[in-house]
Parts: structure tokens; C-alpha cells; sequence
């Protein structure tokens, strides 16, 4: 992605205006006034958080994955101990919403036993927007369910505990876990879903290359500063939302709410920016996207 003013090409008139232009992985190209990325929690820039890294041996090996990496529920271990209607034990880190809904899939898909740990408790988010924290929390719908399941010995529900220490066994195809504090009567974990979230960095992500060397600006934790109207800068009409935007929106940036409140930013702001640089319009129209590629359908008359 860049943003500059277009190069004469002869044949299409330059602009006086700064216009985006955004290259695709296949080489197309395409440009506009202004850009809006609501990537969520997906795209290249974005690290899981893992309590410690597997390696490839327990990674490779169906051993464990990342909420945002399971490609089949539950693991084929799993399932091909379920079919063979032997015990099953599976161990969900977390604390957020995705640990919650993994708890309760791994319930209806016939685990024996879901061991739930977090490392802080069990939060819902009417307590998370009483102090305005970061970190996971827990719908009231999910938490309900949760303990459902734990009163019915399905789940396990262990906060304030960590994993000390692990070992994964490729013959038995489970884990052996130390916790603390303790769980006693932990037996061998046949998967471990790490339901630990993600950390975006937006000077890590490529699509940005250019617009953090050409415009830079400051950064907490990876999280962009960006303007009240979730703008890049003032002068550069780059918009992001979700996580992205979490500095203005604050914890519930990447969720549902976040997402209409940021959306009611930018389309308020938009208007703005569109409606200033009106005069681009007419110069770019045929390359730029800012015309109605259907307009000529409508002919002279407006029906
Ligand atoms: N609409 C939906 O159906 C839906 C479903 C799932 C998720 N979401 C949304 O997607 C976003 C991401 O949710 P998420 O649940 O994947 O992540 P999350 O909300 O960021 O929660 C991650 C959890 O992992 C814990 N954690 C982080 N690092 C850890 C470590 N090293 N060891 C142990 N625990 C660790 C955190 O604990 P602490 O709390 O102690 O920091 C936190 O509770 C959220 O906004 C969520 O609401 C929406």
C-alpha cells in the first residue's frame, strides 16, 4: 500500500490529491481516497500468544494447537478414542471467549473431561467494563455453561493456575502436566488447546511497510495512535478498526460493539474526507474505482 500523488501516466490527468494505491498478491491494482482495514484478528502481523512455544515434535505430532489454528474439532486422536469409547481428557488454556466455546464443543463432541485452566479467574464482562481491563472474559451465556458442565463432572474449572511443567509422550500420544497450584488427580492429556489470544503489531505487518516508513506514527505495544475518527494521521485517511483500534475504542475494540462503534467513526469521518477531496473525483473516475461502474445503465433518464 502506498500513498502519494499518482505518476503521470499521459494519458490519465495527474491529480492534486495524495491517492492510495494498493497492490494485490497477483499483481492488480487498485486505488482510492481513503482505505479502511478491518482485518480483525486475522492477517500477517498477528502472533498467537502461546504459554510456551511447542516445539515441533509436540506440534507436528497432533499434540496441541492454537485456538486460531484448529482445522478439525476434536483432534483425530481424540476422535478416534471417542469412537473406540475410550476415556478422553483434553486440557483448554485461556480465559477469554474462544477457551469458553472450546470447553463446551469438546463437551458435545464427547470428551470425558475438559480440564479448563486460567491463569487469572473466570471474568465476565460486566466486571472487565467495571475496570476497564485487558485480558479475556467470558460471556454471561458462556459461563453458564461452562459451570453446566462442570457440575455435571464434564468440565473442570481451575483459575489462578498455570502450567509448570510439560512432557509430551509420542508413544501414548498424551501429555504429562505439572500445574500450580496442583491438580491432584490431573490424568494424561490426549490434546491442549491454547486459547491464549493473539498480539497484533502494526509496524510488523507488511501491508503497512510503506505507510511506516512514509508516515510514521507512534505505537503502544504494538497498537497504532491513532486519531479520534480512527485515522492513521490527520493528513493521511487510512482507517482501522477492531483490535487495530483498541487504543480509542478501548477493550471492546475487537468485539461486536467495538465493531459498530468504529464503523459509526469512520463512515461519520469518510463522509468528511470524500466530500474535501470531491474535486479527485472527476479526474480519476475510469482507474480509480470512484465512479458507478453502472451508471451508464441508467442512461439520460433516472429510471
Ligand atoms: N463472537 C464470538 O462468538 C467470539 C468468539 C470467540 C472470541 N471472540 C472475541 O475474539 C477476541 C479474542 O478472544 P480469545 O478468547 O481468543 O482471546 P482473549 O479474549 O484475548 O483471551 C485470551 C485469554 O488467554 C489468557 N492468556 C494469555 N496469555 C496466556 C498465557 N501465557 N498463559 C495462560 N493464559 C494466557 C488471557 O488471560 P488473562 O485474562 O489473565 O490476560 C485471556 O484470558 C475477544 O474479543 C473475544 O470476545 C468472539
Amino acid at each position: 500500500m502506498t500513498y502519494d500523488y499518482l505518476p503521470d501516466r499521459g494519458d490519465v490527468p495527474v491529480s492534486n490529491s495524495k491517492i492510495f494505491t494498493l497492490t494485490s498478491t497477483l499483481g492488480m491494482k487498485f486505488y482510492s481516497r481513503a482505505v479502511v482495514l478491518a482485518m480483525g484478528a486475522g492477517g500477517a502481523g498477528i502472533s498467537k500468544i502461546f504459554p510456551w512455544k511447542p516445539s515441533s515434535k509436540e506440534d507436528g505430532a497432533d499434540a496441541c494447537c492454537h485456538s486460531m489454528e484448529i482445522k478439525s474439532f476434536p483432534s483425530l486422536n481424540v476422535r478416534n478414542k471417542i469412537q473406540r469409547r475410550q476415556q478422553t481428557n483434553v486440557v483448554v488454556v485461556g480465559g477469554g471467549l474462544s477457551s469458553a466455546q472450546i470447553v463446551d464443543m469438546a463437551v458435545r463432541k464427547g470428551v470425558t473431561k475438559v480440564w479448563f485452566l486460567m491463569r487469572s479467574g473466570l471474568k465476565k464482562r460486566l466486571e472487565m467494563m467495571k475496570t476497564a481491563r485487558n485480558g479475556g472474559s467470558i460471556t454471561p451465556r458462556y459461563t453458564r455453561i461452562v459451570r453446566q458442565h462442570a457440575a455435571k463432572n464434564r468440565a473442570s474449572i481451575h483459575t489462578g493456575t498455570v502450567i509448570t511443567s510439560h512432557e509430551y509422550n509420542p508413544e501414548s500420544q498424551t501429555w504429562s502436566l505439572t500445574t500450580d497450584p496442583l491438580i491432584p488427580d490431573l490424568p494424561p492429556i490426549d490434546y491442549i488447546y491454547f486459547a491464549t489470544g493473539a498480539r497484533a503489531d502494526v509496524c510488523e505487518m507488511p501491508l503497512l511497510n510503506n505507510m511506516n516508513a512514509q508516515y510514521p506514527i507512534e505505537t503502544k505495544e504494538g497498537l497504532p495512535c491513532l486519531t479520534e475518527d480512527l485515522m492513521w494521521r490527520e493528513d493521511v485517511p487510512l482507517y482501522m478498526t477492531g483490535r487495530m483500534a483498541g487504543l480509542r475504542l478501548g477493550p471492546g475494540a475487537p468485539n461486536l460493539e467495538g465493531a459498530r462503534v468504529g464503523a459509526e467513526r469512520i463512515s461519520w469521518s469518510l463522509e468528511e474526507v470524500l466530500e474535501k477531496n470531491r474535486e479527485v473525483g472527476e479526474q480519476c473516475e475510469g482507474f480509480c474505482g470512484l465512479g458507478n461502474r453502472y451508471a451508464s445503465l441508467l442512461g439520460d433518464s433516472d429510471e
